[in-house]
């Protein structure tokens, strides 16, 4: 059965690639963003399944907004897709407060304003699907992504903790986990570096950059299968919670999961000796 998605961040990247699948699969789309002429000029065959429309998820009213008018237009949204986001990089000491709160204010305080906006219709509906863009940066840290890395850590436990609490409406979560993907992730129209600098980190801070700009466009990551990958998932009757994207991805995750398993095991005996009993 056709299906109707709400997707943000629709413009360009994944986000763009899913609403290209989505359609491709028959189906209806909202794909918002900030600037709708840009969502119009990305998809060059306008369809009447297709509903461009403004929304800033940093905003909390627009995306109240958009679902009215989403709802109005389709009479239902079945899929949403928090793709909105951008990395703010550096090290820690050199970002600036207002850094911190802007990225925070998109990738997690922006995909909540859009969830809280689109679960009352998903509850009346006893049905839905919402996908998370989380990363790579969700699951481990690294140099140079404190404050990226924190929001989408942000994002898995709200997004794990979430799904839990909408399974009895019949609404699935689904955390897609990409590596790196040749988007406009890296690039200077969407990444944002530190804005202050601290000799002491001047050679760390110059690395690192260096290092990011190095990769734009040569990412491993075919952003057009990750749409359709998407599109696949939505098609499934029990989606998974996570679904980590690419083989850096794989590779990344599961370090993570090795170093968690034998950081506890080094250290289980002290671990249960907190407890008033010992087992
Ligand atoms: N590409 C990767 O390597 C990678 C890896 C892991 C996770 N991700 C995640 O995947 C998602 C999509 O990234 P991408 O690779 O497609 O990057 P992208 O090409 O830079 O696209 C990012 C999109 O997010 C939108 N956006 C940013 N802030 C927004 C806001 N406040 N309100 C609405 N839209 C906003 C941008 O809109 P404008 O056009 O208006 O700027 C743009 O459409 C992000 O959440 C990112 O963290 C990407």
């Amino acid at each position: 059965m056709s299906k109707t998605w709400l997707v943000t961040g629709a413009a360009r990247g994944i986000g763009a690639a899913v609403v290209r699948a989505a359609l491709a699969a028959g189906d209806r789309v909202v794909a918002t963003g900030r600037d709708p002429a840009g969502i119009s000029r990305a998809f060059e065959a306008q369809s009447e399944r297709l509903l461009p429309l403004r929304l800033d998820v940093s905003e909390p009213h627009e995306a109240q907004d958009v679902v009215d008018a989403a709802l109005e237009h389709f009479g239902g949204i079945d899929v949403l897709v928090n793709n909105a986001g951008y990395a703010q990089l550096g090290v820690f000491e050199e970002m600036e407060p207002a850094a911190v709160s802007a990225q925070f204010s998109t990738n997690v305080f922006g995909l909540m304003n859009v969830t809280r906006a689109v679960l009352p219709q998903m509850r009346r509906q006893r049905a839905g699907h919402i996908f998370n863009l989380s990363s790579i940066a969700g699951i481990r840290g690294g140099q140079g992504g404190t404050l990226y890395s924190a929001s989408k850590f942000a994002v898995e436990g709200f997004s794990e903790s979430l799904a839990l609490e909408v399974a009895p409406f019949g609404i699935s979560v689904t955390l897609i986990e990409p590596g790196y993907f040749r988007t406009d992730f890296l690039d200077a129209s969407s990444a944002r570096f530190a804005t202050r600098t601290i000799p002491d980190y001047a050679d760390q801070s110059a690395r690192l950059r260096a290092a990011f700009e190095a990769q734009n466009r040569k990412q491993p990551g075919d952003p057009e299968k990750l749409g359709c990958l998407v599109a696949f998932l939505a098609s499934q009757d029990k989606p998974p919670l996570r679904f980590a994207a690419g083989s850096d991805a794989i590779n990344a995750i599961s370090a993570k999961a090795e170093s968690l398993s034998s950081g506890l095991a080094a250290w289980q005996a002290l671990s249960l000796s907190t407890d008033w009993r010992q087992p």
